[in-house]
């Protein structure tokens, strides 16, 4: 039995609006609100860092589990915008929040959906060998894509979120988690610069393809819709419950048109999709532990509900996860 001690989150205070990035690339607030439902984003300061976030909002998770870091057993960090190349942020973020000696290794290149294929991880750890994992969903992507490219620039926001999860009978429990991969679309979204296929070379610095993310919006979107919707039909029946048992599903904050197409695939009633993707954008990895801190706090879950996450990300992977508060 899994049980989730604690919820964080965290998100820089420069907020970046629409109308900010209209002055740097040919884009409008009408284009950008109409195609994706993002209104601003939050931009990490010049002296922040991935890590940062990440201790941020681990800090308030640990708390919201009434522990202290002492208490913590094993970190997972799943981000694609690591503190460093190498070590890992994990690394870092286990002498940051003083927790001695204990494994911690990120989850990278997922997308964003490395913090559900997280926790599903840190479920399975828990039933081998119980212990506190501190999950954690971090991303500072602001720093790492181009800003002269409006396809992808406007899309995406930084921010990180965190749960803490342990053994235990109590509420809230993370009752299942499904997940999958398809790597025949590895095309659809890339930054392939900066690999053994492609190392990063002086050429590359001077063309700026390292900070080129292809994206082949549409098919992503596709897939996305297609996947979300699926992988929460399927947790719900692993886990014996319907959608109108739901309370709330609270999926990848990619585009507010994603989440309401998954909500016409799955049927679902008006506001039980939770929505942020207009003040944060698409926060990656940390856009479903952020959602999910947010609204445990504005009391839009409270206990008995059942509540499903879902994501997707670059590979293609998507994945859910089931939780009875
Ligand atoms: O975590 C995963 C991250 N990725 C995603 O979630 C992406 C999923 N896909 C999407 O969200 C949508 O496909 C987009 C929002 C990226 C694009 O929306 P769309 O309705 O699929 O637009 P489109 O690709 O059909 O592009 C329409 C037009 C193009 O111009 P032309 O060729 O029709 O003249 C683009 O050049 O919009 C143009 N365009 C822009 N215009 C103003 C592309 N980006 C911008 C922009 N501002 N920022």
């Amino acid at each position: 039995m899994t049980q989730i001690l604690g919820f964080g989150g965290y998100v820089p205070e420069r907020v970046m609006t629409n109308d900010d990035w209209a002055e740097i690339v040919d884009t409008s607030d009408e284009w950008i609100t109409a195609r994706t439902g993002i209104k601003e984003r939050r931009f990490a300061a010049e002296d922040e860092a991935t890590l940062d976030l990440a201790a941020n909002a681990a800090e308030v998770a640990i708390k919201d589990a009434g522990l202290v870091a002492g208490d913590i057993g094993e970190i997972i960090v799943a981000t694609d915008t690591p503190e460093v190349y190498t070590p890992d942020t994990a690394s870092f973020l286990q002498h940051r929040l003083g927790c001695d000696n204990i494994p911690s290794y990120d989850l990278g290149g997922s997308g964003c959906a490395g913090f559900v294929q997280a926790l599903d991880v840190a479920r399975a750890r828990i039933a081998f060998s119980p212990r506190n994992v501190l999950v954690v969903g971090v991303e500072l992507i602001s720093r790492l894509i181009s800003w002269q490219e409006r396809e992808t620039c406007v899309l995406f926001g930084d921010g990180a979120g965190a749960v803490v999860v342990g053994p235990g009978e109590s509420s809230p429990q993370l009752l299942d988690v499904v997940a999958g991969t398809d790597g025949s679309k590895t095309d659809i979204l890339t930054l392939s610069t900066g690999g053994t296929r492609d190392p990063f070379t002086v050429e590359t610095a001077a063309s700026g393809a390292h900070q080129h993310l292809t994206m082949n919006g549409r098919e992503v979107f596709k897939q996305a819709v297609g996947r979300m919707s699926e992988a929460v039909a399927e947790v719900l029946e692993h886990v014996g419950g319907t959608i109108e048992d739901v309370k709330l599903v609270i999926p990848h904050q990619a585009n507010k048109r994603i989440i309401d197409a998954v909500g016409k695939k799955l049927g679902l009633r008006e506001g039980q999709a939770f929505v942020n993707v207009d003040k944060f954008g698409n926060t990656g990895s940390a856009s479903v532990p952020l959602a999910l801190w947010q609204a445990r706090d504005q009391g839009r879950i409270v206990e008995g509900d059942l509540v499903v996450l879902t994501a997707f990300g670059a590979g293609f992977h998507w994945a859910a996860a089931a939780i009875r508060f």
